[in-house]
């Protein structure tokens, strides 16, 4: 049975890395959103060692989530084509991102559904976070999504999660429960 990113029972042993140093600045100043572009990988890959990390009872360092090929094609070779992402900036530095790909059904994703169906991943910089940049990304990528004619995403979290709840109420339905302790979710766009 495939699981949730905290799942995972590989532990971290020197911490969490950010060698990309991604929260260089941290200020209150305002954020914005823009459109996820070809030199963004290192920072969706500092995001998914965000999500993978959810918990703090999750620990595996970036080099440890990038050798692993259920998590690194999260982000592998990004962009792919089919790929499309939101990043969201403070003070000119990306602070959040979230983004969609298309998994093939030999190469599935956690919350994988169907080849022609992408999966989301977001995260925000942790001291970010609480301030609606989530629920912004979620809505904006939401929108890229349905304007390049996508019918519906998916994603795979954990129940423990708030992010659970955050989905719920950007329309997101559970289509899957039957993971230990993650669910499977759709939204139709
Ligand atoms: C999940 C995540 C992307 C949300 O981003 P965020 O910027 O913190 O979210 P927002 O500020 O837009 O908050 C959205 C909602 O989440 C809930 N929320 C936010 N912070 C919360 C907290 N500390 N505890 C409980 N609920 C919280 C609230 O319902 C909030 O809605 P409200 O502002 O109307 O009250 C971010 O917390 C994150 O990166 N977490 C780690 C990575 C992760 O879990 N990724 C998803 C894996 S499936």
């Amino acid at each position: 049975m495939r699981s949730g990113f905290l799942s995972l029972r590989v532990r971290a042993e020197g911490g969490r890395l950010n060698p990309g140093g991604y929260v260089r600045v941290v200020s209150d100043s305002t954020w914005s959103l823009r459109v996820a572009g070809p030199d963004d990988g290192a920072f969706l890959s500092d995001m998914l060692v965000e999500a993978v990390n959810w918990s703090p009872e999750q620990n595996l360092s970036r080099d440890q989530i990038l050798a692993a090929p259920e998590l690194v094609h999260y982000v592998a070779g990004w962009p792919r084509r089919g790929d499309l992402g939101v990043v969201a900036e403070a003070g000119g530095l990306p602070v959040g991102a979230a983004w969609l790909r298309f998994f093939p059904a030999d190469d599935p994703g956690y919350g994988f559904v169907s080849a022609d169906v992408p999966e989301l991943s977001i995260g925000v910089a942790a001291p970010w976070r609480g301030r609606g940049i989530g629920r912004a990304l979620l809505r904006a990528v939401a929108n890229r999504a349905r304007s390049a004619g996508i019918g519906q995403m998916s994603l795979s979290v954990e129940r423990r999660n708030y992010a659970h709840g955050l989905y719920l109420a950007e329309g997101y339905k559970i289509v899957d429960s039957g993971g230990a302790h993650s669910d499977t979710m759709i939204k139709k766009l």
